[in-house]
């Protein structure tokens, strides 16, 4: 059976222990509730039931909770796109998930008697949690202050151990028998198909929960990077894990109890329960300007920056930039391109997109890197997009399109539409010059039906005129067709690249994922399979399994408050109140479709099958470079 589970200590972890915060020397606490027990320890000394018992004393606030489920009901109403889409009777391979209505949860939730705030709040964010959509999120800072560590990593199946702290409990290349009493493989199987939300298709919410190799750009190597299950941000189902497992060099299966090591996640500083609510939930009480959001971007990438406090970089052992595997040398390393020659395979070079969250500066960097893998004499390449979460989607159509100079240009966006309610013509109609409208400016968008259909709307038919559409039974209006507007790629991109050996070929080219790749990636990983029909390879899942290549691929997401900043400065009142609490809460406001497709690309599932498989085996999890060279082997059969 492929995956089996193995563990070791992360390098990351293994110093946690060692490590201290100067925290604050507090007064004597002025009345001893549960906060004031955490808001008095030592950050050092904080373990998982103090924050459970701290986050369980706020009191539930009726008129608190009544505000916030309003607001969220009106983001699902009339701001979310996906809200008919995610009511799906059906999920065809890859995907797996079951029809969500998510307006009928939100309703539920406000039927509910609560006695507990942070029930409330988490019942909402699991209501979010099931729409599967990575780019929605519901994160209240409030219960997220504090982050939750284990001291084991999984890999499936392992990666070797070379920590320095390995040697001390010497459990690296152990495989992992039970997590808490249940087959290890199920155990984690369930808490992809029950717990995370960062894909439609439980085998890449797998390969998410696991450690993967994670390019650092200050040190230039692949560093590991701990998987979901490992590192949350979320309290977990308990103060421990227990795992047993089973190593090589011992007779004995080992039992463990692993306890959560706990990071605060700010510097904020409380007594009791009335100012954990007053510092840490509420908006502080200084009023910042409201952040305008004037010039808009696509921006794909879902995930807020979650802090590791208390704990330097992994040390990544005594590898020099560029040289971290002997048989790959590195030429340039661009914010967020790599580019390796595989010397043993001279004929081939590998293209690492690590992100996508980089401006068009980076056309430049990839230019550079593909003429010096075309200096030597490289004929074919890999482009490696294992692990990049997503960016801006310019960038990410423009990684594929630069590989086929003959087509370009290419729009850098796919065909979209936009929910259009009264809400938003309201603001749409605030478009134009100067624009307040955000997002909802038809400026923004490409008139499809109007002369070449490359021109801006120049008045707001986009949102005047919607069209009916209707999905799993409800009918609701959308923008017609368009484009995010996007500046043509200059014609000297084509011109730099199109004597090299690989362009236009498609049989010259191949893609390396791993489900992980997101947003404006899974925007390149779509441009590259499905525009130019290049073939993918992907690795992890559950062997014999359905794995997608790419995940969340159809939409741009847009923080709340940016709206409600387009509300306030077109002196409107949005019908949206602000959250009560300190959030970050984010949703789908646009929808993609492949080209001449029908379903939108976040739910047509046929789309995210790749065509070859890989399985990690103990070396490849390791290094990067065994998996370029199994691709290469498998692609153009002829290497050493
Ligand atoms: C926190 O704990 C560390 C390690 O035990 C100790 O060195 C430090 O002095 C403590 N800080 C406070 C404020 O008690
Ligand atoms: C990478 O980003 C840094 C900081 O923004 C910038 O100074 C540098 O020029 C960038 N490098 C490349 C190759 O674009
Ligand atoms: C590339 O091939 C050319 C022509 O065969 C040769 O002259 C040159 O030395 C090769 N370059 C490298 C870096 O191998
Ligand atoms: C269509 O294009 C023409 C010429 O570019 C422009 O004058 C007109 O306003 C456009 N109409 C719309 C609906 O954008
Ligand atoms: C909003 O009101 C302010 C102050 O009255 C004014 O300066 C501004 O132009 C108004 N903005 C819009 C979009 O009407």
């Amino acid at each position: 059976m492929t995956p089996f589970f193995k563990l070791t200590l992360s390098a990351s972890a293994a110093t946690l222990f060692a490590l201290t915060q100067a925290a604050p020397a507090y007064p004597p606490p002025r009345q001893v509730d549960a906060c004031s027990i955490l808001g008095g320890l030592n950050a050092t000394d904080v373990t998982y039931q103090y924050v459970v018992n701290c986050y369980n004393a706020i009191p539930f606030d009726s008129k608190q909770a009544g505000t916030t489920l309003s607001t969220m009901l009106t983001i699902f109403k009339d701001f979310y796109v996906f809200t008919d889409s995610a009511l799906s009777p059906t999920a065809t391979r890859p995907f797996s998930v079951d029809p969500v209505d998510i307006i009928g949860e939100l309703e539920k939730i406000g039927r509910t008697m609560y006695t507990s705030d942070y029930k409330f709040h988490t019942d909402i964010s699991n209501a979010v949690t099931s729409l599967r959509d990575a780019h929605t999120d519901y994160f209240i800072d409030c219960y997220r202050a504090y982050s939750f560590a284990q001291k084991l990593s999984l890999y499936a199946p392992v990666v070797d151990g070379k920590q320095a702290n390995s040697a001390k409990r010497n459990y690296d290349d152990c495989t992992v028998n039970t997590i808490n009493g249940l087959d290890a493989l199920t155990y984690v199987k369930n808490y992809a198909r029950d717990v995370t939300d960062r894909s439609h298709d439980p085998n890449a919410r797998l390969n998410f929960l696991l450690t993967t190799q994670g390019f650092n750009e200050e040190k230039g190597v692949f560093v590991d990077k701990e998987g979901d299950f490992s590192w949350r941000v979320t309290v977990p189902e308990a103060a421990y894990v227990d795992y047993q497992i089973q190593c090589p060099h011992l007779t004995q299966p080992v039992d463990l109890r692993e306890e959560w090591l706990v990071f605060p996640q700010n510097d904020i500083t409380f007594e009791d329960i009335d100012s954990y609510v007053t510092n840490v939930c509420l908006p502080s009480a200084e009023t910042t300007p409201p952040h305008v959001e004037n010039s808009v971007q696509l921006l794909f990438k879902p995930y807020p920056q979650i802090i590791k406090r208390a704990e330097p970089e992994p040390e990544p052992e005594t590898v020099t930039p560029g040289h971290q595997y002997p048989g790959a040398e590195q030429f340039l390393a661009g914010n967020a391109t790599v580019f390796y020659h595989l010397k043993d395979r001279p004929d081939t070079g590998v293209v690492v997109c690590h992100t996508s969250e980089i401006g068009d500066e980076e056309r430049d960097v990839v230019v550079k890197g593909l003429k010096a893998l075309n200096d030597c004499n490289v004929t074919n390449i890999i482009v490696d997009l294992q692990s990049n979460i997503g960016g801006y989607a310019g960038f990410a159509a423009f990684l594929a399109d630069i590989f086929f100079p003959s087509s370009l240009p290419l729009p850098a966006d796919l065909p979209s539409d936009i929910r259009v309610t009264k809400a938003i013509q309201q603001i749409s109609a605030q478009g134009y010059n100067p624009s307040t409208a955000g997002f909802y400016d038809a400026y923004l968008y490409v008139n499809l039906n109007n002369g070449t259909g490359t021109e801006r709307y120049q008045n707001n038919d986009l949102f005047e005129h919607p069209v009916t559409i209707t999905r799993n039974g409800r009918t609701n209006l959308w923008t017609e067709k368009t484009l995010y507007y996007f500046e043509p790629v200059p014609p000297n991109y084509n011109a730099a690249v199109s004597s090299f050996t690989w362009s236009d070929k498609v049989s010259n080219i191949r893609l390396l994922t791993d489900g992980l790749c997101g947003s404006a990636c899974a925007i390149s990983a779509y441009c590259f399979t499905r525009r130019h029909n290049v073939t993918p390879y992907f690795i992890g899942g559950i062997h014999g399994e359905d794995l997608s290549m790419f995940s969340f691929a159809g939409a741009a997401m847009i923080g709340l408050s940016a709206v409600q900043s387009w509300y306030k400065q077109s002196n409107m009142t949005s019908p949206m109140a602000d959250l009560p609490y300190r959030s970050v809460v984010s949703y789908s406001w646009l929808e993609m479709y492949g080209e001449g497709r029908t379903l939108p690309l976040e739910y047509d599932a046929e789309l995210y099958s790749p065509t070859y498989r890989l399985d990690y085996t103990p070396t490849n999890a390791r290094s990067r470079k065994a998996l370029w060279n199994e691709v290469a082997a498998a692609s153009w059969n002829q290497g050493v």
